[in-house]
């Protein structure tokens, strides 16, 4: 082998070990810190991590009905469920637990008694299609400060009493 053809392929194989310890070695870590710090793929963008309870990047998502979304209270399961605009999301116990300020909202699709500012849940667990402007421009945003804050674990799943309202 001629010189040239010796140092050209001295040449080619660091080029090949650069790039094994760039990209491969890189991409291996890169998915190990995405893996164990709750990195959720498509929401990378999220920076507001101080409310995030825990990181749910392996919890498969699924859905709930109101009877699975309930045993989510807080009182039958330390983990507490909210749903709003049927997305559900796993909230803060420091509001949501037994004894806390909104309690009532805990384990319930909670959508109209956020829009309608009602502290109780008798308007929970129903759609929130008949409320007004007003009281839809709450409750987006009780969905925005979700988003920001809180992860989703899943959606909602309605049944048929879910669309018996404003009759
Ligand atoms: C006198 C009336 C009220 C006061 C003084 C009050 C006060 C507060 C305070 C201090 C926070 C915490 C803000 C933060 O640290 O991020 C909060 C959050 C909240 N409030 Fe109220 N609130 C009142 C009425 C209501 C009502 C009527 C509702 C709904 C029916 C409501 C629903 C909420 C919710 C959902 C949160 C968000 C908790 C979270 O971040 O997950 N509040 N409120």
């Amino acid at each position: 082998m001629s010189k040239v053809a010796v140092s050209v392929s001295a040449l080619a194989a660091l080029l090949s070990l650069a790039y094994y310890l760039l990209e491969v070695k890189g991409y291996k870590k890169n998915v190990r810190r995405a893996l164990t710090s709750g990195d959720e793929g498509g929401k990378r963008g999220h920076t507001h991590k101080k409310g995030t309870i825990r990181p749910v990047a392996r919890q498969q998502q699924k859905g709930y009905t109101k009877e699975d979304l309930a045993q989510y209270d807080g009182v039958q399961n330390p983990q507490i469920l909210i749903s709003l605009k049927r997305k559900v999301y796993e909230v803060d116990p420091h509001f949501y637990g037994p004894g806390q300020h909104y309690h009532c909202f805990a384990g319930r699709e909670a959508s109209r008694p956020l829009a309608k500012s009602q502290l109780n849940d008798a308007e929970a667990n129903k759609y929130w299609v008949d409320c007004t402007d007003e009281e839809l421009e709450t409750l987006d945003e009780y969905v925005e400060l979700f988003d920001s804050k809180y992860p989703v674990v899943g959606w909602f799943i309605p049944s048929e009493d879910f669309f018996n309202v404003g009759k």
